[in-house]
């Protein structure tokens, strides 16, 4: 099969990192997979060159693909940009689009990546947890919103609001994803204050009656916050809203030590994703080769796993990436000392390499 990707390597590091990822495709092609990439603008430098973080034509392109690579978006220059022209508009634009409602955010701990978290490697050896966070809704996008004048002073306000089918939809994701998995599902909300909340509760109360083999279990945030860090590894699958999701996944991908490695995936009804590491654009490090590709090459790897059901290929990068840490090479995110110091190319590939 042929299938066309939107590529959109943004800004910061996202360029070179992306570069390593399209190797790494065109090293696996064959046995069953053909690809055709084409290259669109998206965040500051879209901004830059049309004025909007999301132009039409990268819309268009990213309809027409069956599932999209993103590297990174947004940097210092950007951020004194109105709030319609900011980087990360585009990106909250494109997943809101093309209705990516679905966002999947793995925390795997490598084993040779032990020493590189800032917990005690027992408390994270082994570690492997799936976050599935809403991505459409929430107060991201609940209206009304904004500034305005009250009794001669501001008032910054925004709306927490959630609709039974949207829980209704990610919490099947997420059920079908432990099923796949340790059959452990923990939902996250705030019900004790949260009425939208105590809503997300009861839909995943319901939906739980179709999946008895899934092992359903509750969380306050505050408290899977703590949990997160306490004892990561009771969690198997966690599913969440939009803004407690956002903030739990950077926490679990710090227990890994590594954000450099994390890949994620954001899900479409029928599985079109759009795929991109869960680490920012580094704009200190933009340019000078030494950045982490490796969360690029694995978001590839779930591409071809999720959307194109392409298991086989997508094992095989993986099992390539796994090989090269063993093998010593590391970037300097993740170097420690007796390991080989490489940057961004020499790391796609040792890759290549190992595939
Ligand atoms: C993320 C990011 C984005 C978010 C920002 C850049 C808009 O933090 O993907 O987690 O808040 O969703
Ligand atoms: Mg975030």
């Amino acid at each position: 099969m042929t299938i066309k990707i939107c590529v959109l390597p943004g800004d910061g590091i996202g360029p070179e990192i992306m570069e390593q990822a399209l190797r790494v495709l065109e090293a696996v092609r064959g046995d069953g997979f053909d690809f055709v990439a084409e290259t669109a603008l998206i965040g500051g430098c879209a901004v830059d060159a049309t004025g909007t973080p999301y132009p039409e034509a990268t819309s268009k392109l990213a309809k027409d693909a069956d599932a999209i690579l993103l590297g990174a978006v947004g940097g210092p220059q950007w951020d004194s940009l109105p709030r319609e022209q900011r980087p990360e508009r585009g990106l909250l634009a494109i997943r809101k689009e093309l209705n990516l409602f679905a966002n999947l955010r793995p925390a795997i701990l490598y084993p040779e990546l032990a020493n590189a978290s800032t917990l005690k490697p027992e408390v994270v050896s082994g570690l492997d947890i799936l976050i599935v966070r809403e991505l459409t809704g929430d107060i991201y996008f609940g209206q009304p919103r904004g500034i305005r004048e009250e009794n001669g002073e501001r008032v910054g306000f925004n709306t927490m609001v959630y609709a039974e089918s949207e829980i209704r939809r990610i919490g099947k994701v997420a059920f079908e994803a432990a099923r796949k998995r340790g059959k452990k599902l923990c939902s996250v909300d705030k019900m004790n204050v949260l009425e939208c909340t105590q809503l997300w509760r009861d839909v995943m109360i319901e939906l739980s009656a179709d999946y008895p083999d899934v092992e359903l279990s509750h969380m306050l945030v505050d408290n899977a916050a703590m949990q997160l860090v306490r004892a990561p590894k009771q969690f198997d699958v966690m599913v969440t809203g939009n803004m407690f999701g956002d903030i739990l996944s950077d926490e679990a991908s710090m227990l890994t030590g590594s954000i450099g490695m994390l890949p994620s995936a954001s899900l479409d009804a029928n599985n079109k994703g759009l795929y991109e590491p869960s680490h920012g654009s580094a704009p200190d490090i933009a340019g000078k080769g030494l950045a982490n590709p490796l969360a690029t090459i694995l978001s590839a790897a779930m591409m071809l796993r999720y959307t194109f059901n392409l298991e086989a290929h997508a094992a095989r990068i993986e099992t390539a990436v796994k090989k090269v840490l063993a093998a010593g090479y590391r970037t300097g995110d993740i170097y420690e000392a007796g390991t080989r110091r490489v940057g961004t190319k020499e790391m796609g590939d040792a890759v290549i390499a190992s595939l």
